[in-house]
């Protein structure tokens, strides 16, 4: 028995615990009802009385060794020495790094927008980037002949209906389509369109487009909505509504704001068109509502006050860094 113990001594030696599952291995190891230190006191019971005072002896020096093995593990980690690899593997857990990054501009803006228009029932409902015709044009009322498709070119994906959805406005006959009214809906996501990458247009941007249907919805309440958008995102502002052509609504218009002496405009919107109503089986006899869109890039660069939207997507931490304190 005393060989026996020498050699565990000897693992004992070789033991370097780095980490709570390595303790957690060992303490059952050595300390677990079935582990070796009981194991070897059933043995010691049954050895001769004159064998017993040394193989006592050198039984608790082995039990100390295991206890101070334990005891380095646990100043170790609270010198944090060593960091627990339990704590390590919870993914879940924040990080602990000081210096994480920040939310970009367009995430920021984007928040905004949705907590506004949340308070004010209208939930989140997504849709796919790759998107069928007939959800981004057709159903819209943009027939395949129809010009309004000159003006949002896009990138096709070939030998199929699909394409990158050109504006957010698909997310409303997918909701519609499955959905009755009421609804109250707000679509925030990316779009895509052939555009020349340059200081004002890019490729790739972001949209949030919303819709309100129900019965006897009116063109005033279109307006007070928007109003009550622009009047808590921007504070006290001077804005316009300009009648405009869109397909899927009837009629339509674009609002602008007053900005820095300029009029900009930066949501289009109308009543939503009864041809779209009735491609998505809801009678127009009945429902009326009103939609709206706007880019989050162009408000974002009026908030921030920049002046090339390449900047949003060329990932410079020196850009990027500067929103720091910023939700
Ligand atoms: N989808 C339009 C665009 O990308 C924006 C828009 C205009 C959305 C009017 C609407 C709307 O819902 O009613 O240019």
């Amino acid at each position: 028995m005393l060989n026996k113990i020498k050699n565990l001594n000897k693992e004992l030696d070789r033991i370097n615990l780095n980490s709570a599952s390595e303790l957690e291995f060992f303490r059952i190891k050595f300390l677990g009802k079935k582990g070796i230190l009981n194991s070897l006191f059933k043995e010691f019971k049954k050895i001769d009385n004159n064998e017993k005072r040394n193989i006592g002896l050198s039984l608790n020096i082995f039990k100390k060794k295991i206890k101070n093995l334990i005891l380095k593990f646990k100043i170790l980690k609270k010198k944090k020495i060593i960091i627990d690899d339990l704590e390590i593997d919870d993914l879940t857990k924040p990080g602990k790094k000081k210096n994480l990054g920040s939310r970009h501009p367009i995430s920021i803006i984007k928040h905004r927008i949705i907590n506004l228009f949340n308070k004010i029932g209208f939930q989140i409902c997504e849709g796919p980037e790759i998107e069928y015709d007939w959800y981004n044009f057709t159903a819209l009322n943009f027939p395949y002949y129809h010009p309004a498709r000159e003006m949002q070119d896009t990138f096709f994906i070939k030998k199929s209906n699909k394409l990158l959805r050109t504006h957010t406005s698909s997310v409303q006959i997918r909701y519609l389509e499955k959905n009755k009214p009421p609804i109250r809906i707000i679509s925030p996501g990316r779009v895509y369109r052939n555009e020349k990458i340059s200081a004002y247009s890019h490729c790739m941007f972001h949209q949030i487009e919303g819709l309100y249907l129900d019965k006897k919805v009116s063109f005033q309440d279109l307006k007070s909505t928007i109003n009550f958008f622009i009047k808590n995102f921007f504070g006290k502002s001077i804005t316009r509504f300009r009648p405009s052509y869109f397909p899927f609504t009837e009629p339509s218009a674009e609002l602008d704001i007053l900005w820095n002496n300029k009029w900009l405009e930066i949501i289009g919107c109308g009543m939503v068109d009864p041809i779209v109503l009735k491609n998505v089986n809801i009678d127009p006899d009945i429902y009326s509502g009103f939609a709206f869109g706007m880019g989050i890039e162009r408000i974002t660069l009026m908030i921030y006050k920049i002046n090339d939207i390449r900047y949003f997507f060329e990932n410079d931490l020196r850009f990027l860094k500067q929103f720091k304190k910023e939700f």
